[in-house]
This record gives C-alpha cells, sequence and structure tokens, in this order.
C-alpha cells in the first residue's frame, strides 16, 4: 500500500500542489462528500488513467444544503474512506474542516443564471450555488490539470463543465459513468437510509429508465407518455414520492416533447428517508 499524504489546511495543499506541477506532474482532482462507495472509486480509477498524481477530497459542503435536509444526518467515516483511498493509489487526501473553506464573513459564491432552473434545482435552491461555489473553490485550491465527476450527478456535471467554461478554468472535466448494484440502482452515499423493503422500491428509478429506452425503441416518441409510464411504475411501489421526472436536452436541460434526438432522462425520487436520483442517455 503506498505512502498517502492526508492534508488539512489550505496553504499545505496549495504548497503541495505547486511543488507537483513544478515537478511536471498532472495533477487529477476527484471531489467527493466522503462516505465513498464504489461509485467514488470508481471516479478514482478514472482519474488515475488521465494523470500521475491523484487527490481526492473529502468535505461535506454545507453551501448545498438547504434548510431542513438532511447536513447534520449526512453519513460519514473518515477512517473507512482512508482505508479505501489508501487501496486505490491516491497520492493524497484534502480534507479541510468548514472553517478552513468558508472562513469568516465569507460573501462569494459563484451561480449559474440558467441551468439550475431544471431538474433537482427547482426543489433545492441553494444547492447548485453552493455546489459551484466550493468546486471553484476546490479548483483554486488543489490547482488540478483534470477533475473527475460522476455523470449520476448529471445536472452537476453539466453545471461544473459550464461554469469551467465561463470562468476559463484551465482544467479538463471528465464526467465517468455511473456505477451500479447487480440489480441496476445507482450507488449513492444515501442508499444506506434505505430499509430492506425501500431499497426494492428503490430498484423503480432505473427500471422506469430502462423502460423508456425499451419504449422509445418500440416507437414512442412523445415525452409525456414515456414519464407517465416511469411515473405509474414508481408509483405502484411503497415509500416513493416522485419529486420529477424529465426528458429534457443534454446540454441544456430545457424540456423535450418529441424525442427525435438523443436526450437525457433524469429522475429523483424520495424513498422512506433517501432522496435518490438516476439518469439515463435516451436514444431513439
Ligand atoms: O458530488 C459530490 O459529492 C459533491 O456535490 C461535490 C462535487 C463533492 C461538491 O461538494
Amino acid at each position: 500500500m503506498n505512502v498517502i499524504e492526508i492534508i488539512s489546511t489550505l496553504t499545505e495543499i496549495q504548497a503541495r500542489s505547486d511543488r507537483m506541477r513544478r515537478q511536471g506532474k498532472t495533477i487529477v482532482l476527484v471531489p467527493t462528500m466522503g462516505f465513498l462507495h464504489e461509485g467514488h472509486l470508481s471516479l478514482m480509477r478514472e482519474g488515475k488513467s488521465h494523470g500521475n498524481d491523484l487527490v481526492v477530497s473529502i468535505f461535506v459542503n454545507p453551501a448545498q444544503f438547504g434548510p431542513g435536509e438532511d447536513l447534520e444526518t449526512y453519513p460519514r467515516d473518515l477512517d473507512r474512506d482512508l482505508d479505501l483511498v489508501r487501496k486505490e493509489g491516491v497520492d493524497a487526501v484534502f480534507v479541510p474542516d468548514v472553517h478552513e473553506i468558508y472562513g469568516d464573513r465569507f460573501q462569494t459564491y459563484v451561480e449559474l443564471e440558467k441551468l439550475p432552473n431544471h431538474l433537482c434545482g427547482n426543489s433545492r435552491p441553494v444547492f447548485f450555488k453552493g455546489i459551484a461555489t466550493v468546486v471553484a473553490k476546490l479548483f483554486n485550491i488543489v490547482k488540478p490539470h483534470v477533475a473527475v465527476f460522476g455523470q449520476k450527478d448529471y445536472q452537476q456535471l453539466v453545471i461544473i463543465r459550464q461554469m469551467v467554461r465561463d470562468l476559463n478554468f484551465d482544467i479538463t472535466v471528465i464526467g465517468s459513468p455511473t456505477v451500479r448494484e447487480p440489480d441496476g440502482l445507482a450507488m449513492s452515499s444515501r442508499n444506506t437510509y434505505l430499509t430492506p423493503g425501500q431499497r426494492v422500491s428503490a430498484l423503480s428509478l432505473c427500471q422506469s429508465l430502462i423502460n423508456a429506452q425499451a419504449l422509445l425503441e418500440s416507437g414512442v416518441r412523445d415525452a409525456a407518455e414515456i414519464i407517465d409510464s416511469a411515473t405509474d411504475r414508481i408509483r405502484s411501489h411503497p415509500d416513493t414520492e416522485i419529486d420529477y421526472i424529465a426528458v429534457c436536452d443534454p446540454e441544456t436541460l430545457v424540456d423535450v416533447k418529441t424525442i427525435d434526438r438523443p436526450v437525457r432522462m433524469a429522475l429523483a425520487v424520495k424513498v422512506g428517508k433517501a432522496r435518490l436520483i438516476d439518469n439515463m442517455l435516451l436514444k431513439p
């Protein structure tokens, strides 16, 4: 197992990144909120193929949680996370505390005008402002050449790509495919909230997406029909409460009515107390 640097201060991680850059290393950042699972590990494996200095950040970012959301109860297990990253051959882990990131009198945020007004942004008003802000800060702090994000958080990925373009970050953003349990459930730290019964209900998310592609292949082109079918399927399972089901343009996230080109189908459903999301590219 390799020796891993565990760093919690801005000055140390910035100095380390400067040193790595001087040595000609390509720094890859995998930002996470910890409680790592196979999905995060796949981002690290993907990251390894894009550079030779792999940094993982672990920070539960308060700015992306709204009032009444699960900031306090968000699962955390740093010892277990550190064991996992060691096995993945990560070079450094950045584990700051909240004060290190937001300091005193913090007041500068990154906010996008249009992309957050769709999908998760409708029910989580501060979410993407918090994400864009912390990711911009992590980019300035860790100074990576490459950053890897999961496609499971599709809207987050689109927003970060847009922010990188708009603010001229000299960083390549990689979107890594969603990792699923053997039965299809997208991996998520929040899956730990599910009871065994809710775990079965949660499968209706990915089954709805697979069924949507099958409907498309059978000739259905009307997005509303596909959304209705997914709604019926999910509602037929106990403990489910749909936040949204959308069929949208993969880049602008604007709703699509007639599917005559590849589209993203995305959904968010509360299963018990876990708010779960999933998405898939649908191709006519
Ligand atoms: O995807 C996540 O885990 C978080 O939103 C991120 C990108 C680490 C920002 O806090």
